[in-house]
């Protein structure tokens, strides 16, 4: 019997919100597993939270919380954007919950045992930020010498206990020199390098806190963030605790990482420990690269995080797709548009190029046409495929699957979509709409039955990427079965199908207006910035849904003093129109119109924008319309 499949991502630090570098990890974890499952196999796939470190503590502090209370508040919230995101994770784990502190110190305890571990006294740096620790001779300025983070660093010097990673410099290098152990194949080398270049003993203590695990038979001494942080993919799967669940599920079959932390930690730190306690070694490390943001560096300070929550309400707002496709639609763009393990840049432009060209047109406008036609033509009926695409649909299905166990997840999006422009071609050449006029209504079902297939098999192939719209288009397509690689072959619609009518449905993907405001801008405003808003309480007096974009309102808002505006707002799924008219609302009075689904929209009603809803923010009393909010 096969191994469960077993995936993990990094435990993410909760000094900070979801974002989309860290919603990227995840979705490819979520993709990976999508995938293993249809393919029959069982997959265990662990995600969590790194709650232990300094800067955690900090974060709380800053905050006026408690570190325990802090992280269950920041726990929830990870868990919360993983859910809304559609990710279907099996384990969520804690660093601070008390099975994984006792496995860190069992683990420590045994590793000491092994004669790993030895005491002795420390002087170097540590980065808070990074949580690392830096030799004398690696830091010239006082600042942390990564030149991502260039911040000033800790002067430690104090007694505790050191790791012999040195030891392991040998051992490590025929685990990195294997075949597809560690990808991408550039980082693997450089993993190499780094390890040539000569290890030293680790410091895996702290002295400096009060927050994180003590150390054992050493309790005022907290072990090292970074040494509990990985022995969590040890502690969600039943190490020294349950040895069966332990057995059915190590070594992980994929650990999957950002660049940032696979040469030091997870491909050179984290295997030595495993080989110093004899456990097998991951079978595939795989670090991808970083989203930048137009160009930029993602930081808190320059205020250009982009919030992926915000990303899906972009795409609500200027397509009127429904939430759970425009959450399809960010996931297939940050998979689609760069090869996993390049870096990737961040703008609506290019996330508007990219829904528009592949998910309106390419696929959107395919089912689009196949409904419309088979309705019109055949009365609803889905034909048999009247050519033979088996041989494509085979080497495709070849190459996808190749590229999707090595994680080239552009690569089987791109094979995927042959199959549908394979389809376009054939409806375009072989024009059901001509031979329909012509009267010959069997070349038609042999023309619509070929390219419903193409989709069809497409549909399935795209299920890790796009689960709620493949399903959907599957649905359509008279397939309500969960999406599996089985039925990706061609030929599987048969005669059998027959009486099963295809179904008609509002477009998934309507085109995407031009994004006119990007709103993700979180950087300090002076007081003077805020004034330039004018922000007032405006009464709605009337609301109808937008032609066409049926998760959009068109509603008139009443400013008293400032007359009556138009507003086009996408709450058409949260509100009926009865609850809204008549309500107060808060309105932005002096945004510049933009033009959406061709009407103009002039101002914009304040909402609060929670994972799985939108909720309108109304003044507390009944005050005058027009009246200023400051
Ligand atoms: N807590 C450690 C990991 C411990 S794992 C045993 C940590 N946490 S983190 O919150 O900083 O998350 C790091 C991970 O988030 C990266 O490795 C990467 O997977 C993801 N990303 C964070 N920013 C990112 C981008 N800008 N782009 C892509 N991924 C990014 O390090």
């Amino acid at each position: 019997m096969d191994k469960v499949f077993y995936i993990t991502t990094p435990i993410y630090y909760v000094n900070d919100v979801p974002h989309i570098g860290s919603a990227y990890t995840t979705l490819a974890a979520d993709i990976l597993s999508r995938y293993m499952k249809m393919r029959g196999r069982k997959v265990f796939f662990l995600t969590g939270t790194d709650e232990n470190a300094p800067k955690v503590a900090e974060a709380a502090r800053a905050k006026g919380e408690s570190p325990l209370t802090y992280c269950d508040r920041m726990a929830e919230e990870f868990k919360k954007t993983w859910d809304y995101l559609d990710i279907q994770y099996d384990a969520f784990i804690r660093t601070t919950e008390k099975r994984h502190f006792e496995v860190v110190r069992q683990f420590l305890q045994k590793l000491k045992g092994r004669g790993y571990i030895y005491e002795g006294y420390y002087k170097g740096w540590y980065c808070i930020y990074d949580e690392t620790y830096f030799r004398e001779e690696e830091v010239q300025d006082g600042l942390c010498p990564n030149p991502e983070c260039r911040r000033p660093l800790q002067r430690v010097q104090e007694r505790g206990y050191f790791f012999k990673l040195s030891a392991f410099q040998e051992a490590l290098l025929p685990f990195l020199n294997e075949d597809k152990r560690v990808l991408p194949d550039f980082r693997r080398r450089e993993v190499i390098n780094f390890v040539l270049g000569g290890l030293r003993d680790l410091y895996i203590t702290r002295q400096r806190n009060d927050w994180g695990i003590p150390f054992p038979d050493d309790e005022q001494l907290q072990v090292y963030v970074w040494v509990d942080a990985l022995i969590n993919y040890l502690t969600a799967v039943g190490y020294l605790q349950d040895d069966e669940l332990f057995s059915s599920l190590w070594p992980p079959d994929v650990q999957l990482m950002g660049k940032d932390i696979l040469v030091r930690f997870h491909a050179t730190l984290w295997p030595a420990m495993l080989l110093a306690m004899e456990l097998p070694l991951p079978r595939l490390l795989f670090g991808h690269g970083f989203w930048t943001v137009q160009g930029e560096k993602m930081s808190k300070s320059k205020g250009n995080v982009v919030n992926p929550l915000t990303a899906i309400r972009e795409i609500i707002r200027f397509s009127g797709c429904e939430e759970s496709y425009a959450k399809d639609a960010l996931r297939f763009y940050l998979f689609r548009s760069t090869p996993f393990g390049a870096d990737g840049d961040f703008s609506y432009e290019n996330l508007r190029a990219c829904y528009n060209g592949d998910l309106a047109n390419n696929l959107g406008n395919l089912l689009n046409r196949l409904t419309t036609m088979s309705t019109k033509y055949l009365d609803g009926e889905i034909p048999p495929p009247g050519y033979d695409y088996s041989t494509e649909v085979h080497s495709v299905l070849k190459s996808y699957q190749e590229a999707m166990e090595e994680l080239a997840f552009h690569s089987a999006i791109a094979s995927a979509f042959t199959l549908l422009d394979l389809a376009n071609k054939h409806l375009d050449e072989t024009a059901p709409w001509r031979l329909y006029k012509e009267g010959n209504i069997q070349a038609v079902r042999n023309s619509l039955g070929t390219a419903i297939e193409l989709l069809r098999i497409s549909a399935i192939l795209l299920y890790p990427f796009l689960p709620s719209a493949s399903r959907e288009i599957l649905s359509r397509l008279g397939f309500s079965s969960a999406p599996s690689f089985k039925e990706a072959n061609w030929g599987l619609f048969t005669e059998e199908r027959k009486g099963i009518k295809i179904k008609a449905g509002t477009p998934i993907f309507p085109r995407m207006e031009e994004v006119i405001k990007i709103s993700n801008q979180e950087k300090e405003i002076t007081i003077d910035d805020f004034a330039k808003v004018d922000l007032r309480v405006g009464k709605i007096v009337s609301c109808k849904v937008v032609e066409g974009a049926e998760k959009l309102y068109q509603m008139e808002v009443d400013l008293g003093e400032l007359g009556k505006r138009r507003t086009i707002a996408g709450i058409a799924q949260y509100y009926t129109p009865s609850e809204l008219i008549g309500k107060n609302i808060i309105f932005v009075a002096n945004l510049a119109p933009a033009k959406i689904k061709g009407l103009i929209s002039e101002g914009m009603i304040l909402a609060v924008d929670a994972p799985g809803q939108v909720v309108i923010v109304t003044p507390e009393k009944e005050v005058p319309p027009g009246s200023k909010v400051r």
